[in-house]
């Protein structure tokens, strides 16, 4: 018997309100905004509001909500010394999934009712960039810098991370980035905290499990892997023999494909053109050679195996944020700085939906194809008995 829904692909599991794909056509919309609008007129911190509360805040409501968020940036000075104690090459992902769970340990609070759940939305969204930074700072021997109330989301972990401010066309650009990576329905980091989240289980539970699924390199871990392909490849001449030679031995060029978009992803269009503009202001080559892995693979897929494949979020990010001058290993959990707004409304929606949408605890069925001794089982001897 073969197994059916391998990997649950095309499987509705539960209904949603706040994101959908048009895989045909290539849209994505969040609590029904397109997100290319998203990017034009909107910030991170609205459209994080947008997510959480399925509107559009007023101006109050969004001061309000911008005051909450700048007010939660800071972490526990202990959680901070208890980085040292990591190893310094530690991948920053297991260091973020770590502290965002641990971050439930550190306060005397109340986990469980709708009203605790916004606070420790809110909470996560402005912490996750601070923990992020400071690991950096620590790992490199630098002072840690605190977060500075002036500055929106975007350009105050540029500005933790590195401690320069950034000018506002990188803040924007760096912005648009957040934006467009805040939700994106059942992906799979996604589908893992509301699977958490459909025991019961609290936000920073949740929220790390997700962060476990985010760092897999065919997921949110696909970003790094672009750019360290990149790097290999080092030269644009060597990239159509590169792709190549990966597609004949079966391998996956990173960045490209997606289990849901058969066209262009919409968030792949605008971070290309944003990858462009940054690599005509510095000259440097990424994104041409990334546009010529796109071009390749494209071609190699249709005359090696007949298909269609087009890029995702992950290929033209790779060159915005290394031209931004983010170190490679942090560009995963720069996905999880916007990506924590979408858990969070997932894990609010999955915990307290109450007529509409409707939510159960997860529990698929599993084909077992493994040993059959029978129908008593198989005879259990003891150790002196094995051979
Ligand atoms: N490189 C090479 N081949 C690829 C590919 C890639 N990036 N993406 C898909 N394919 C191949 C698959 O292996 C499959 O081949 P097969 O039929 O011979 O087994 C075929 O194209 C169809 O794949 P499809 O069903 O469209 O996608 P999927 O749901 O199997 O996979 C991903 C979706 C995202 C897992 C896949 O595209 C991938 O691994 N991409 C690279 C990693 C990445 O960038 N991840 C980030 C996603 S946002």
């Amino acid at each position: 018997m073969e197994t059916k829904n391998i990997g649950l692909r095309g499987i509705e599991v539960a209904d949603t309100k706040i994101s959908n794909i048009d895989g045909e056509k290539g849209k994505l919309i969040y609590r029904g905004f397109d997100i290319l609008d998203l990017t034009k007129n909107s910030t991170f911190e609205e459209t994080a509001y947008l997510l959480l509360y399925d509107k559009l805040p007023t101006k109050q409501e969004l001061n309000e909500f911008n005051g909450k968020l700048v007010e939660a940036r800071y972490i526990p000075k202990q959680m901070q010394k208890n980085m040292e104690n990591w190893r310094g090459d530690a991948d920053p992902m297991d260091m973020l999934q770590a502290f965002v769970s641990a971050l439930a340990g550190y306060y005397d609070e109340e986990f469980s009712s709708k009203d605790a759940s916004y606070e420790k939305a809110i909470n996560l969204i402005a912490k996750v960039p601070t923990i992020i930074a400071s690991w950096h700072r620590i790992r490199n021997g630098l002072e840690i810098i605190d977060p500075e109330s002036s500055l929106g989301h975007a350009a105050n972990f540029l500005y933790m991370m590195s401690g320069e401010k950034p000018d506002p066309e990188v803040e924007k650009i760096f912005d648009v980035c957040l934006i467009l990576h805040a939700d994106h329905t059942f992906n799979a980091s996604t589908f893992t905290a509301r699977q958490v989240a459909s025991t019961r289980a609290h936000m920073y539970s949740a929220s790390s499990a997700a962060i476990g699924a985010l760092s897999g390199e065919l997921h949110g871990g696909a970003n790094t892997e672009v750019m360290k392909m990149l790097l290999e490849i080092s030269e644009i001449n060597k990239v159509d023999s590169w792709i190549k030679e990966k597609l004949s031995q079966g391998e996956k060029v990173m960045g490209m494909g997606h289990a849901v978009y058969k066209t262009y992803d919409p968030r792949a269009q605008v971070l290309k053109e944003l990858s462009r503009k940054l690599a005509a202001k510095s000259g440097e080559q990424w994104f041409e050679m990334t546009e010529k892995i796109e071009t390749a693979t494209i071609l190699e897929m249709k005359s090696q195996k007949g298909k269609d494949i087009y890029p995702n979020v992950d290929l033209y990010s790779a060159s915005i944020y290394y031209m931004l001058k983010i170190p490679v290993d942090l560009n995963t959990p720069i996905f999880a700085i916007s990506r924590v707004a979408g858990w969070a409304a997932h894990i609010i929606e999955e915990k307290f939906a109450e007529a509409a949408p409707k939510t159960a605890l997860y529990r698929p069925k599993a084909v077992y194809v493994g040993k059959y001794c029978g129908p008593q089982g198989c005879e259990y001897k003891t150790l002196d008995l094995r051979k």
